[in-house]
């Protein structure tokens, strides 16, 4: 029944206000198609991340170069300066790059919360079985590996902030000098594992994500499955692919770092 907000034109007696309701987007992502939809876009923020990130350390396969002053320094380490300096002097160094990371930050807790809901929500909602076992099998088999492989991303994710960028786990850890870190970082076998293995864990979950996220966003025009499956496969194997080489590279000796080949190398003001 509805309820009015005027006054009784008979008795003069006032009728109760309705419930406030919520804004549309609250009460959307309170359903679990708006809790589908933030996990389809915070994951396409992740991804769009995780492919700018791994190109940008493509970059210390390309060693040192010698800049226009003639200084020599570590491409992907002048690379990590231009970073830091994107949108100066129309913002003041870092700026830009602080807006980005809290893009960022807000992506992945959005990402998480809505995980978590769902997951509760499903259980709820899961009183009645699938109708066949196989469909009940692979919806199940998907939802818990999701759950284990975004749990192992995200554990290698703290570690790996902890190690690289503010290095409490790195003990040589240089601000600035990115080549120099890495090289410190995964010359330890141990840790080169845990990127091998966090980077794996990685690529099973965006190839499930990037699958799921077309039928989140209701692309899923059977003429386009084919396409589906090729974009998900591509994109988890390009990040394997180029992330799981870093470690093994260092481990090879092919990305090691070199003082003498730089003008100012890491350590050189203690001197
Ligand atoms: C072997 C693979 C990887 C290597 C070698 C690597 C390397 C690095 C380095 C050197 C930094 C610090 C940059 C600096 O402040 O100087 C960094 C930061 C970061 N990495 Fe990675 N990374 C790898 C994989 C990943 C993956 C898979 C993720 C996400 C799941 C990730 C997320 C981040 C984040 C969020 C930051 C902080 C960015 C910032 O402070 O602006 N990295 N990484």
């Amino acid at each position: 029944m509805t309820e009015t907000l005027s006054r009784g034109p008979v008795t003069g007696t006032a009728v109760k206000a309705p419930a406030k309701k919520k804004p549309f987007v609250f009460d959307l992502y309170s359903t679990a198609v708006g809790k589908k939809y933030v996990m389809a876009i915070t994951g396409l923020i992740g991804l769009g991340f995780v492919i700018t990130h791994m190109i940008g350390n493509l970059k210390m396969y390309l060693g040192v170069v010698t800049e226009s002053d003639g200084e020599r320094a570590y491409d992907i380490d002048i690379y990590g300066e231009f970073l830091r300096e994107l949108a100066v002097p129309l913002l003041p160094r870092t700026y830009l790059l602080w807006g980005l990371r809290l893009v960022l930050i807000a992506a992945v807790a959005l990402h998480i919360h809505a995980a978590i809901g769902l997951t509760s929500i499903n259980r709820h909602a899961r009183a009645v079985k699938y109708q066949s076992a196989r469909d009940y099998q692979i919806a199940n088999f998907a939802s818990r590996s999701m759950r284990w492989t975004g749990s192992i991303v995200a554990i290698f994710l703290v570690w790996h902030l902890a190690d690289l960028t503010w290095g409490f786990v790195l003990p040589d850890h240089v601000v600035g000098a990115a080549y120099y870190n890495i090289d410190q970082s995964l010359s330890r076998i141990p840790v080169a594992m845990l990127y091998i293995v966090g980077n794996i864990a990685l690529g099973i979950h965006l190839f499930h994500g990037v699958w799921s996220l077309f039928q989140s966003l209701g692309w899923n025009n059977p003429r386009f499955n084919a396409w589906r499956r090729y974009i998900a496969v591509g994109s988890a194997a390009l990040i394997v692919a180029g992330n799981v080489s870093f470690p093994v590279a260092v481990m090879a000796g092919v990305v090691e770092y070199d003082p003498a080949a730089v003008t100012h190398p890491v350590g050189e003001e203690n001197e």
